[in-house]
């Protein structure tokens, strides 16, 4: 058997940059979905995802080419295209702009400080919105400790693990085996909750885990307890082999600073250590459209079944 996935890309929105990392005029190369796309930030300050060729005689926009007030111009012969809707508006040598000369330009969100660019195999425009996180601006909350990873697998492989209940207890040692339930599951959102027996600060107690997906590109996961945490989870394909995984962790500010900056650490620490305890599984597990599961395991047959709606046949 090899590693070879059962499905394409799914649409979804996912993360191509924290917002910070590009500012008003800058423009850069990116790679996800198997594309060579350019990201720039236009004068006006609205953030764009366009596909990387230029129209006329295919130069990579990304690599010398300039956002300027007209848009965005090709290093190649200066051709400008246009921000909002990536049309031609301006050859400089020429008198009568080709009707067809255009670059695509994919759906944009920037919500809670990320970027997202809408995916679509087929180029169909994007069938729900991202939500803007109450926790996010809030200054009872730190601020956002990033974390990312190449990780070779897919994002539904990922998503499962949300509700694989056994793992985290062999995987990650909790106390107990974990209950994993489907809470909602209206259209593109998932709302899974996780228990089990963590143990803490102040000794052992029952960890809840409340997570919810928006699509399979984005998520947000919220510890509730003593400590109240949530990490933004954003996972882009590169390719058909690998994600981007970005993890973004803040907690509500306690006592005092050096209190909250101890337990953030802390806090952390566990995040990035479950997450490489899973890495080497995904990595090198296969997907089994049949797998013999048993009856502690978790509503994995669910999930996929959600995960379905994300594919175009
Ligand atoms: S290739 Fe872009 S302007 Fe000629
Ligand atoms: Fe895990």
């Amino acid at each position: 058997m090899d590693r070879e996935f059962p499905f394409p890309l799914p649409f979804s929105w996912y993360q191509v940059a924290y917002s910070d990392e590009i500012g008003v005029g800058e423009l850069r190369p990116i790679h996800y979905f198997g594309r060579e796309l350019v990201l720039f930030r236009d004068m006006a300050g609205t953030a764009r995802v366009f596909d990387a060729f230029c129209p006329h005689l295919g130069a990579h926009i990304g690599y010398g080419g300039e956002v300027t007030e007209q848009g965005l111009r090709c290093p190649f012969h200066h051709w400008s295209f246009s921000p909002e809707d990536g049309r031609c508006v301006d050859i400089p040598y020429c008198k009568r702009i080709p009707p067809k000369a255009a670059v695509e330009p994919l759906p944009v969100c920037e919500k809670n400080g990320i970027i997202m660019a809408w995916y679509h195999p087929l180029g169909e425009p994007p069938e729900w919105e991202i939500p803007d996180l109450p926790e996010y601006g809030d200054p009872a909350w730190t601020e956002w400790t990033r974390r990312d990873w190449m990780v070779k697998s897919r994002n539904q492989e990922l998503a499962e693990n949300t509700v694989d209940a056994a793992h985290f207890f062999y995987v990650h040692g909790t106390k107990n085996i974990a209950t994993t339930d489907i809470v909602e599951s209206d259209g593109y959102f998932l709302n899974v909750l996780c228990q089990s027996r963590v143990d803490t600060s102040k000794g052992e107690a029952d960890g809840k885990i409340d997570i919810h997906a928006y699509g399979l590109g984005f998520g947000c996961t919220r510890f509730k307890g003593v400590v109240e945490t949530l990490v933004m989870t954003s996972g882009t394909p590169v390719d058909d082999e690998y994600v981007h995984m970005h993890l973004s962790c803040a907690l509500r500010k306690l006592e005092d600073e050096s209190t909250t900056s101890g337990v953030g650490k802390a806090f952390v620490g566990e995040i990035e250590r479950q997450f490489s305890q899973d890495i080497p599984i995904w990595e090198n597990k296969v997907h089994l459209e049949k797998p013999i599961l048993c009856d502690g395991d978790g509503p994995i047959g669910d999930l996929r079944r959600w995960a379905s709606k994300f594919y175009v046949d």
